[in-house]
């Protein structure tokens, strides 16, 4: 019996997911973490023969790409840059892997769909960017779907994490800097926390290792963000009214928040309107149930006060 323990690599470990795959990951193996300064191996996303030496050095078991060009705005004067991060790295990784018969582990967005209509998105819905970003992001997923059969994408929204900077922390700072607010109540989605995307990856990954002659039916593409759903503007409301509750101290100066439209910051990336996700699927195939996303928020909420 082969008793070598699984070998993980994971690449963009100081981001909000990458973090807490650091220690939802740990248990499962020998986690090897790369970020783009990593020295000694490879991490740098824009070194596409570098990151392939590193695969095939390591020869890991599973790969976990948590990294990726964000920066939504940028991305549009970019474009090239944001290509070879969202969508030529992970291709690379892909093939690699494949070679290697490892899983890969890759995330995506909203952002693949144009925000159209009310209706929580399927996976099996038609993608349609919006912008530069989000049709990288969807070039990624087509190209690792192509190079490696062992994939599991997760497409997740609105995510927020206690450690960097957040939506509910430049919230808070406003409103004890300002009179008033104004937050944007057109765009609807779920805030889901990087812990919860790191424990699902987590569990996810023992489930698929533990039946790996299922790949065909439970590799692909699921849909993970917190359940429920919310505006930007019904979301600053609870963190400012959660943080009050938590720390009676607080001076929360902005007594007004008022919404706003979209259009009332124009931004370089268009936005999807409707950013709901359905998450049937994922809940369906690994036996989960999504808490709601004022669960996480408020657990954030506590450990930043
Ligand atoms: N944030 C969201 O709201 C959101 C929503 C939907 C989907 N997603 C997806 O979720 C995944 C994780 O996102 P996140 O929120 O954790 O993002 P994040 O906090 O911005 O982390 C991205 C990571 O990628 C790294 N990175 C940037 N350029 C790189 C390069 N050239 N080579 C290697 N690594 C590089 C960053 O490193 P440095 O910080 O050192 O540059 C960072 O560690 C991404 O695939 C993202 O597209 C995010």
């Amino acid at each position: 019996m082969n008793t070598r323990p699984m070998k993980i690599l994971l690449f963009g470990k100081g981001g909000q997911v990458g973090w807490e795959l650091q220690r939802s990951l740990a248990p499962l193996g020998e986690l090897i973490a790369l970020d783009h300064d990593s020295t000694g191996l490879c991490g740098d996303f824009a070194n596409l023969a570098g990151l392939a030496e590193t695969v095939r050095a390591v020869r890991p078991d599973i790969i976990v790409n948590a990294a990726a060009h964000t920066a939504v705005d940028k991305a549009e004067s970019e474009p090239e840059l944001v290509n070879t991060l969202n969508a030529l790295a992970p291709q690379v990784l892909a093939v690699e892997a494949a070679k290697l018969g490892a899983w890969l582990v890759h995330y995506s967005t909203d952002y693949v769909f144009d925000g159209s209509g009310d209706t929580p998105w399927l996976e099996t819905d038609t993608p349609a960017p919006l912008s530069v970003y989000g049709a990288t992001k969807l070039l990624g997923e087509v190209l690792i779907a192509q190079a490696n059969p062992r994939h599991l994408i997760f497409r997740t929204s609105w995510v927020y994490a206690a450690r960097g900077g957040n939506f509910a922390k430049t919230m808070l700072r406003l409103a004890q800097e300002r009179d008033k607010l104004t937050v944007i109540n057109d765009q609807i989605g779920a805030p889901t926390g990087a812990d919860l995307l790191a424990d699902v990856t987590a569990h996810a990954l023992r489930q698929v290792l533990q039946q790996d002659e299922l790949t065909e039916t439970t590799a692909g593409i699921y849909h993970l963000v917190a359940s429920g759903e919310t505006s930007w503007f019904v979301y600053a409301k609870h963190v400012l009214a959660q943080a009050q509750l938590l720390q009676p101290a607080i001076q929360i100066k902005a007594t007004q928040v008022d919404p706003v439209p979209t259009s009332a910051f124009p931004t370089p990336a268009k936005r999807p309107h409707n950013s709901r996700l359905n998450t049937s699927k994922l809940q369906r195939t690994f036996g989960l149930s999504l808490p709601p996303w004022q669960a996480g928020v408020n657990r954030m909420l506590a450990e930043i006060l």
